[in-house]
């Protein structure tokens, strides 16, 4: 490999610079996810019997994988109680006027019902908050059903142990199980913005990494790690199986129908990329090809302007040396 014009360290400085969210913003959201959380605490311990019980940080930004390109802050909230409406439209209606009454120093408009989840809107600075309900039943590992937000069915899964999966692959490669998440988000994110129809959720993303993690890949050089993963989603043609072990045994998994089979590591019965049609495994495979081919050519281009069109290919213009 050719590494004289963009190396390893051009990635991660371009990483840091452009794709990374810069840690001063992290802590900034998050502390503004925690005032909601305790906020929400100390109304419930004047009223026990409240039907919200808990807010808990939920996607890239509790996981550390979010984009500087971040635009909401995922909060998932716990509603518990038969009395609580199972129609979505009626779920999101009754959070917002709990969400009304635990926060009393928001104004209504301030906390608003959109098509699957509640916006809570700050004044002035900070991003919005982005409720999304799971309905709960008292289960004491915080298991419950998450309404999807990609089509707003009901989808039994388990945030926390979410958290700690990803934790766990993070830790076996620090630093750079996190940066190649991000890395091949922004890709992803780029391909999204030039292609019409084109989807991969980034939980999938996580979970594919997390396969290749598990079976022994070093993530520490990025044009490495990133060619892998390109090369594992054209080899497997997104039609691979991906199942893990942290939570149930491999036999638990049952039979699937749908094209792309992504196991949610906490429940064996939810697909995660349930609703990806052929065309869209398509779109992926074509896109991972494309940037494989891209990442080739870079790696043996002969000049630095040839290197860093190809690497412009994988990560857009913004990608400079
Ligand atoms: N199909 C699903 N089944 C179970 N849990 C899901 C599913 N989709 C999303 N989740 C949960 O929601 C969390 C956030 O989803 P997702 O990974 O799509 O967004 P994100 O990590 O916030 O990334 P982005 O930067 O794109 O916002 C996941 O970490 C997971 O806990
Ligand atoms: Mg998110």
């Amino acid at each position: 490999m050719s590494r004289q014009h963009v190396d390893h360290s051009d990635i991660v400085r371009f990483a840091e610079d452009r794709v990374n969210l810069p840690q001063d913003k992290a802590n900034e959201y998050r502390a503004q996810a925690r005032r909601l959380r305790e906020k929400l605490e100390g109304y419930l311990s004047e009223h026990p019997d409240f039907s919200l019980k808990k807010m808990l940080l939920s996607g890239s930004l509790a996981k550390g994988t979010a984009l500087r390109a971040l635009n909401d802050i995922d909060v998932a909230c716990y509603i518990s109680g038969a009395d609580a409406p199972k129609d979505i439209a009626s779920l999101l209606n009754y959070l917002a006027e709990r969400l009304r009454k635990a926060f009393p120093n928001f104004s209504p408009d301030q906390v608003k019902p959109q098509t699957y989840s509640v916006t809570v809107s700050f004044r002035g600075t900070g991003l919005d908050v982005d409720v999304v309900p799971i309905l709960y039943n008292g289960d004491p590992s915080w298991y419950g059903d998450l309404v999807s937000q990609e089509d707003g069915s009901f989808l039994k899964t388990n945030i926390p142990l979410h958290l700690q999966f990803i934790k766990k692959r993070k830790e076996a490669q620090q630093h750079h199980f996190a940066q190649v998440v991000r890395l091949v988000k922004s890709w992803a994110k780029l391909v999204k913005a030039e292609q019409e129809g084109f989807r991969f959720k980034s939980f999938m993303i996580e979970l594919m990494l997390s396969k290749l993690c598990d079976q022994g890949l070093d993530f520490s050089d990025y044009p490495e790690a990133l060619q892998h993963f390109f090369t594992y989603a054209a080899k497997s043609n997104m039609r691979e199986k991906i199942v893990f072990t942290d939570c149930y045994s491999a036999s638990a998994v049952g039979t699937f129908t749908e094209p792309v089979q992504i196991i949610d590591p906490v429940n064996a019965k939810n697909n995660v990329s349930r609703l990806y049609t052929s065309a869209q495994a398509d779109g992926i495979v074509g896109a991972a090809l494309t940037a494989g081919d891209a990442i080739d050519a870079a790696l043996s281009a002969t000049t630095k302007e040839k290197t860093v069109y190809y690497w412009q290919k994988v990560f857009g213009s913004s990608f400079q040396v």
